[in-house]
């Protein structure tokens, strides 16, 4: 069992972070938190945490009228099969994986729904996720859409005991591969919240719908869906989103999901078969990752259907109040494995979405339209059509470069076998390679504290990619989050500063892990809540999670925790069932409702795989959640997440 996301296929010998860091953290500054927790300061230009504290309560400070951002009691890290969350607060599953968006249609437990019924149900493996009122004012936060993205199945739970995991060249194979591109995509579904507190979701809501690996798609910006590069005879126009990850959201209404690792869904028998060093970069292999959907579906064959994979690797725009809109792939941002699309504003009201490509050693990416937001609302147009992409550039005194990657710029030539800003961006990885990026321990999540604008970016865990081994972050079993601020606080400059907020880690394995920060590695989600709290959600692989031999058996299951980053502290608010990982994350604009998604509860655990492994006649081999004992299967599903006293979540 290998996490697919720690293969780097970035060959270059571009500068390192974790060089840098290894640097920085060896001299960093170390500021006592009111709970004597450590974080480290902004050492560039002297902008300590201290004197960001003195400069926000300056203005009023981080929290107008209130108290303290964190205000509750940590709970403590869990192998339970359950959610943990603290005195308090009360936790309830919504929306499980198969829950009919329509009326008429049943869940059915042992799996033997069709592909044709779970093109109507809540999708598999849930990931990043928004909350959209559907009212305004305070009924807002009673009643609104829910938009999540789908990341993956796991074939050991999504088919049935008589249709086994393996794919066969036959009708049953094809009705499988069906029903996984109809779990996989987005979900968008009405929810509203019941007298008593709790939420329940709309069945047959005109809003509920569902995007998956067959929807049409139309495709905008620098690259159009009549690209030579994207014809394909297989499947004459471009279809289906796949393996989105985390997720963004836009001034207008919108949502953005984001296509990670979609090379893992091709692959081929053709023994003649060779990747270019194109698809090589982007990790395309004969094998994939072994789903195996290219024996019965010659769309998924690289060999037979080589253009398939350009129509893969984009930010999809997707309207959730307009359920008639074709979702549309948004070029400009580029093409790489996309974790995340966040928007934020920038000066001159410039639209910013930050992006990383979640790869060891691969980059992040920021992209920057040319005029005002709403200035191309105006005429009908997008901001996210016409803008510069970059690619971040990290030294090792704590400063950096954004680079842009613009056809006929630096090396980015004709000359050089550059054909246009097309291909510069279908081939946006080794556009960032010839620009001099730097490689990256697979950059997650990417949150903007819109109290200062700061730039929060996970770093999951990676390893050394060739560099220099020169600390012992490196390899980076347990991730880290690094903290950018860019000049100005303008989130459109071409310059920043960075620092690390934390190290992950568990200081039994590692001492320079500070002893009093809660134990967690391989941070993933991460996002600035409206008064600045951090939230971060870990993302341990199956391989790892709960192994002593990984030096994962203090941390146990995944888990969230929230940070104040005026203070550093940081506490651990949730623990996870068995097998899963934490992601997505949001509350109703009011704060006192939290949506977090459960995603691959009782997947394969090497830690808890004994005595036996999950498997299409054993599903509930690691887990039985959100049911419980006696459920026939775990279902990734999501938390919601309310304060007993009706207080916002977090204090
Ligand atoms: Fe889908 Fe990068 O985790
Ligand atoms: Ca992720
Ligand atoms: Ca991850
Ligand atoms: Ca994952």
């Amino acid at each position: 069992m290998i996490d697919t996301d720690d293969i780097p296929s970035n060959p270059t010998t571009n500068p390192h972070l974790a060089d840098m860091v290894s640097a920085r953290v060896s001299r960093r500054t170390l500021i006592a938190g009111a709970a004597g927790t450590t974080v480290v300061g902004f050492l560039a230009g002297g902008t300590g945490d201290s004197a960001l504290a003195a400069a926000l309560s300056a203005t009023g400070g981080n929290r107008p009228g209130s108290g303290p951002l964190l205000g509750f009691v940590e709970v403590p890290v869990s192998d339970a099969d359950t959610i943990v969350v603290p005195e308090g607060y009360v936790a309830h599953a919504l929306i499980p994986w198969g829950t009919p968006l329509v009326g008429g249609l049943d869940w059915k437990p042992d799996a033997t729904n069709t592909s044709a019924e779970q093109a109507l149900q809540v999708g598999f493996n849930h990931d990043g996720m928004h909350y959209f009122p559907l009212w305004w004012g305070w009924r807002g936060n009673r009643r609104g859409l829910l938009v999540l993205n789908h990341e993956y199945t796991d074939a050991n739970q999504i088919y049935s005991a008589a249709q086994g995991s393996a794919i066969t060249p036959d009708d049953a194979g094809r009705e499988k591969v069906a029903k996984a591109l109809a779990a996989h995509g987005v979900t968008v579904v009405e929810v509203q919240q019941q007298r008593d507190g709790t939420w329940t979701h709309v069945t047959g809501s005109r809003y509920n719908r569902r995007v998956t690996g067959t929807t049409p798609m139309n495709f905008s910006g620098p690259v159009g869906a009549d690209h030579p590069l994207l014809q394909s005879a297989i499947t004459p126009s471009p279809i289906g989103t796949l393996n989105n990850c985390a997720h963004g959201y836009t001034p207008w209404g919108t949502y953005l999901a984001c296509e990670e690792n979609w090379n893992g869904y091709f692959g081929t028998a053709d023994p003649a078969w060779t990747p270019t060093p194109q698809q090589a970069r982007y990790g395309v292999s004969a094998t994939g990752f072994r789903y195996n959907w290219h024996v019965a579906d010659p769309r998924f064959d690289i060999a037979q259907n080589p253009n398939e994979i350009h129509r893969f690797g984009w930010v999809v725009e997707i309207d959730p109040f307009r359920p008639d809109t074709t979702p549309v792939k948004r070029t400009a941002l580029g093409r790489i494995k996309h974790e995340s699309a966040t928007f934020t504003l920038g000066s001159g009201g410039r639209a910013v979405v930050y992006t990383g490509d979640d790869e060891n050693g691969d980059y992040l990416y920021k992209y920057v339209s040319a005029r005002a937001w709403w200035s191309y609302r105006w005429v009908g147009k997008s901001p996210l059509d016409d803008g510069t992409l970059h690619v971040a550039a990290f030294d090792g005194a704590g400063n950096g470069t954004w680079l842009p990657l613009v056809h006929g710029t630096g090396p980015l030539t004709a000359e050089n076998g550059w054909v246009d800003q097309a291909d510069v961006l279908i081939r946006t990885r080794e556009a960032a390679d010839a620009l001099g990026a730097t490689r990256l321990h697979r950059p997650e999540w990417v949150t903007v504290n819109e109290r200062n604008k700061d730039v929060y970016v996970t770093l999951t865990n990676g390893s050394g990619n060739g560099a220099p081994v020169n600390s012992n972050r490196d390899p980076n079993p347990y991730g880290h989050i690094v903290r950018i601020r860019e000049a100005g606080a303008d989130n459109t400059a071409t310059t920043f500063t960075w620092d690390i907020y934390v190290i992950g880690g568990d200081p039994a394995y590692d001492p320079n892990v500070p002893a009093d920060q809660p134990l967690f590695g391989s941070p993933d989600g991460v996002w600035a809540d409206a008064d600045g709290r951090i939230w971060i959600q870990t993302d341990v692989s199956n391989s790892s999670q709960n192994l002593a031999t990984r030096g994962y058996d203090n941390i146990k299951n995944n888990q969230m925790l929230v940070g104040d980053p005026d203070t550093g502290e940081i506490r651990r608010f949730l623990t996870g069932p068995r097998g899963c990982e934490i992601t997505g994350v949001i509350t109703t604009p009011d704060q006192r409702t939290m949506f977090v998604n459960v995603q691959h509860p009782g997947e394969s655990t090497t830690f808890w795989n004994t005595p036996s492994a999950p498997s299409t006649s054993n599903p509930t081999a690691v887990s039985t959640w959100p049911e419980g004992p006696g459920a026939a299967r775990p279902r990734p599903a999501t938390v919601v997440i309310r304060k007993l006293d009706g207080g916002k979540i977090g204090t």
